[in-house]
């Protein structure tokens, strides 16, 4: 929104929400999220053509156009627990701007959410019975974490879905021209509602799928002495593969790709397709696999046992340049470093401590001196058994690697969980060093 508002400043953009406290910190000078280059955009039209409020309704009742952008998280109660998208918050958007009224009003799913989910929005628009017209648009973000801006700046496309009626096709202009405003209009694609919404759990899928084959590949690397980073170079360079997101890791992590996988494998399942929810459903089993591959190789690295032993964690965000720890694989990795009775002592730049045991689902108190927060990667590792890192923050490049092993109990481990690091410079100033699909 806040790019939108930067791009059109005839455009007054207005941002709502029930919680206060989220309100005030979008109004303050320390934004509720991390994200290089946020903090600039917001500043230079918050109170011109930007507004954050919690006045929803009197702003529901005057917007033209709806962003219904709320949270779809993996449902955690009956029916599709554990797989289907929880619609409730997008419903109940679809509800009160139904009550509010106001007008004729284009709404537009932001929001990543299962097919067919406007024909619910329609339904209960069109059940308000006011004599207002809604037409219903599609239009997924596909943004990444940590260079959100300049993906908003400079997108691959921008989807928008609409009915293929006049008036839906009228809709999907209105919402064309925003993006006009400094898209190529040859990237501004346009398709059907339903085609939009399968799109978006379509490229998460594929781009996680890309991840778990190459992870899978990591594995048989490790058993052959190829190396993982030079495979994927020589596959990379086939223009038909391209060389992106081909990174081999501990995995994949984040607010989307698992759970927009469980969702498609719901969806398949539910239209009778059980092959097809088999075959996706893959993608995160590899990607669990890989993450207990990580460990189990940490354990045969250190003996079979690190109880009684203490292992610095650099980095516990699901990726670099966030603070964001949904679904990280660190979340994984550490519950499971503790289940051995290992220690731990954990430094992400972004991540807070409070963050980190909310993901962990643990309490201080219970873990007693078991986990240990640090502000510094040096601090975190003096006198520990093991280093592990599992995100790939610049920082962790550029460390003395050579003084950081000064203060370690020997032998001294180091995990590289992202192939950041030269292994090979390692081994020789005195490490025990591993890498990700490379011995
Ligand atoms: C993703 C999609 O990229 C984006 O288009 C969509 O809108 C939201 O979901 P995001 O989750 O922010 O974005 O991060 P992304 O850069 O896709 O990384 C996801 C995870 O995959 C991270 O844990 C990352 O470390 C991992 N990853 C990525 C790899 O392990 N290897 C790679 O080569 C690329």
């Amino acid at each position: 929104m806040a790019m939108i508002a930067r791009k059109c400043p005839e455009i007054k953009v207005t941002v709502v929400d029930l919680n206060e406290v989220r309100i005030a910190e979008w109004n303050s000078s320390k934004l509720p999220v991390y994200e290089p280059g946020l903090q600039e955009i917001v500043e230079s039209v918050r109170d011109q053509n930007l507004f954050f409020t919690t006045n929803i309704d009197e702003n529901l009742k005057e917007a033209d156009i709806i962003f219904i952008s709320v949270n779809t998280p993996t449902k955690d109660y009956g029916s599709g627990s554990g797989q289907a998208a929880d619609l409730r918050f997008v419903e109940s958007c679809a509800r009160r701007i139904a009550e509010v009224g106001g007008g004729n009003k284009i709404v537009v799913e932001k929001s990543t959410v299962p097919v067919r989910t406007a024909q619910m929005v329609k339904e209960i628009l069109s059940g308000a019975e006011n004599g207002f017209d809604y037409q219903v648009v599609s239009n997924p973000e596909f943004l990444a974490e940590g260079t959100a801006m300049s993906d908003l700046e400079n997108p691959d496309r921008v989807l928008i879905g609409g009915e293929t009626t006049d008036e839906g096709k009228i809709a999907v202009q209105k919402v064309v021209d925003i993006y006009g405003h400094w898209v190529d209009p040859e990237r501004i694609l346009t398709t059907n509602l339903w085609s939009s919404e399968l799109s978006k759990l379509t490229a998460n899928a594929f781009l996680a799928q890309r991840i778990s084959s190459i992870n899978a590949i990591s594995a048989l690397c490790e058993a052959t002495e190829a190396d993982v980073d030079e495979v994927a170079r020589a596959i990379g360079s086939d223009s038909r593969i391209g060389p992106k997101f081909l990174r081999s890791s501990i995995g994949f992590g984040g607010s989307c790709f698992q759970k927009d996988i469980l969702n498609l494998t719901y969806l398949c399942r539910y239209f009778g397709l059980p092959e097809v929810a088999e075959y996706w459903q893959q993608v995160i089993s590899m990607n669990e696999y890989q993450k207990e591959r990580f460990v189990r190789r940490l354990l045969n690295a250190m003996f079979d046992t690190i109880s009684g032993k203490r292992i610095a964690v650099l980095g516990f965000a699901f990726k670099k340049d966030t603070n964001d720890a949904r679904e990280s694989p660190a979340i994984g990795i550490c519950k499971r470093l503790l289940e051995e009775k290992g220690s731990l002592n954990i430094y992400d730049p972004q991540v807070t401590p409070e963050s980190v045991l909310k993901a962990l689902s643990m309490e201080k108190d219970e873990l007693g001196d078991r986990i240990r927060f640090f502000d510094s990667a040096p601090e975190a590792c003096m006198n520990t058994h093991a280093i592990a890192i599992l995100t790939e923050w610049d920082e962790f490049k550029e460390l003395n690697y050579e003084d950081i092993l000064q203060g370690m109990l020997r032998p001294a481990h180091i995990f590289d969980g992202r192939n950041l690091l030269d292994l090979e410079k390692l081994k020789k100033i005195g490490f025990r060093a591993f890498g990700i699909g490379k011995i």
